[in-house]
């Protein structure tokens, strides 16, 4: 275990408002890291700001020990970030196959000439691409859509497929921001249970989610925000016994 994520009074301000205040916390790299939080509260800005969508007004993103505070988002994937978004964005109309393979090319050694003459290793850097695709959408139960344009499929099924790119770029972290948005519950019992095998495969998780019974299943530690505040920072249970996380969920159900 080491640490992964280390956040120091962030903040991301947009004219006036402070989407997030003040935020520091530390994330290790053997975990399931949750982010709970009313509609509103920054959950999503912190994911900007992390992965280098948003610039931070003010503190600083470690990830590995190495400040990544100011990269842009390419940079935060070779240091290897990936994510999803809270509105799904897929390649409609490419195949899922086509879609896993896009979010594979940071990791593929040829350049753009070699992808013309196809050369022998070339051929065989593709093949092995492709193989890797099959088990990406094998660990995600999706392999039977590989040929579909991904625009045409289930809502549920697009955000594997999301999940499916994502996980091509080989991340140390992966973050999923309302990964089960859109879902019944069958599909959102069983996207819980996939999130745990592929955390076993490899990546740690951030996750984003509003559905609290699927966070205190999953996580091992969950922050709260609650108007870019970080209200709780703790394992599930205490988080779920803190009554300043119960006061901000009540107080937004009764808005
Ligand atoms: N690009 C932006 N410009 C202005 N305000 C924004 C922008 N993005 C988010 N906000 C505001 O910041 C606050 C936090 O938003 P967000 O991070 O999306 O919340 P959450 O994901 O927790 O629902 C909200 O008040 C939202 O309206
Ligand atoms: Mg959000």
């Amino acid at each position: 275990m080491s640490e992964m994520l280390k956040i120091e009074h962030l903040s991301v301000s947009f004219e006036g408002l402070k989407a997030l205040d003040d935020v520091s916390l530390n994330v290790s790299d053997d975990e399931i890291f949750g982010l709970l939080g009313p509609n509103g509260a920054g959950k999503t800005t912190f994911f900007n700001a992390i992965t280098g969508f948003t610039k931070p007004t003010g503190g600083s993103v470690y990830f590995f020990g190495k400040d990544v505070t100011n990269l842009n988002t390419t940079e935060h994937c070779k240091e290897g970030m990936a994510r999803t978004f809270q509105n799904i964005r897929v390649f409609s109309q490419m195949t899922v196959l086509d879609n896993v393979l896009v979010g594979m090319h940071k990791n593929l050694n040829s350049n753009f000439f070699q992808i013309f003459l196809k050369t022998a290793s070339q051929r065989a850097e593709e093949k092995r691409a492709v193989e890797k695709a099959y088990e990406i959408l094998e660990m995600l139960e999706i392999k039977d859509t590989a040929n579909e344009i991904a625009g045409s499929l289930p809502y549920g099924t697009q955000r594997k497929v999301e999940i499916a790119r994502a996980l091509a770029s080989e991340p140390r972290m992966l973050l999923l921001d309302e990964p089960t948005a859109g879902m019944n519950p069958q599909e959102t019992d069983d996207l819980m249970y996939l999130i745990d095998e592929i955390r076993k495969t490899g990546p740690a998780i951030v996750v984003i989610e509003h559905n609290i019974k699927f966070m205190l299943g999953l996580c091992d530690h969950i922050a709260v925000l609650n108007f870019g505040k970080l209200i709780a920072f703790d394992t599930p249970e205490k988080v779920a016994n803190n009554p300043q996380v119960i006061e901000a969920y009540i107080g937004a159900e009764e808005e």
